[in-house]
């Protein structure tokens, strides 16, 4: 299967997803990563690893539509089974999310259906809950919505910060995002009513 990867910035999910692919041996190859920032750290780590980068910059183009129609253009020339957002940081139009239908994961980091949008660690330290984490989803037209694939948590910590939470989520994100990608590249995930059902069998 092919999987096209859209970043904005550090991209240590994708590097997670990179390295998992290649040590675990998924029935799968990371076709491309795609950037709408040129300045995107994590292009120069995918294409040392001999992934094919690309940039299309959301400023190039006068509206939404005109840059989601170059985006899926570019996504298309590698003929994606699936397209994996991992911080990628724009608000896809609905055309674009539909057209993805059923092949489009992303990672959010928060408990969804708690803390959808952007800041999502502070408003959890606002909100006082006890526990934090991310969740993978399947994309759908309304963000972060969208049938779960799976979530990992956290614990809240006393003393806790934006960034000592985010970085604890992080390290969480890294084992979650590569687990589910790869349930997907092995069939075993089917959305139901809404729901997303994982074939344990294998
Ligand atoms: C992650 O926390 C992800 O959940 C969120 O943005 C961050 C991206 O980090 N959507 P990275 O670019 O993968 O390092």
């Amino acid at each position: 299967k092919n999987i096209v990867i859209l970043i904005s910035g550090r991209g240590s999910n994708m590097e997670a997803v990179v390295r998992a692919a290649q040590s675990e041996q998924w029935p799968a190859r990371i076709a491309a990563v795609i950037s709408n920032r040129a300045d995107a750290g994590g292009l120069q780590f995918a294409a040392s690893h001999g992934i094919a980068t690309a940039v299309v910059s959301n400023k190039d183009y006068p509206s939404r539509e005109a840059f989601d129609a170059a985006l899926q253009a570019e996504i298309d020339r590698f003929e994606p089974d699936l397209v994996v957002l991992a911080g990628f940081m724009r608000i896809l139009t609905p055309g674009f999310v539909a057209h993805y239908e059923g092949r489009m994961l992303n990672i959010h980091p928060s408990l969804l259906p708690l803390f959808p949008g952007l800041h999502t660690h502070e408003q959890a330290l606002a909100s006082g809950v006890k526990e934090h984490g991310a969740t993978v989803h399947f994309v759908t037209a309304q963000l972060d919505h969208g049938p779960m694939v799976g979530q990992a948590k956290v614990e809240v910590l006393e003393g806790d910060t934006p960034e000592t939470l985010a970085a604890r989520v992080l390290v969480q994100e890294h084992q979650l995002y590569p687990r589910a990608i790869r349930w997907f590249v092995e069939d075993r995930l089917t959305i139901a009513d809404g729901k997303v059902l994982i074939d344990q069998t294998q």
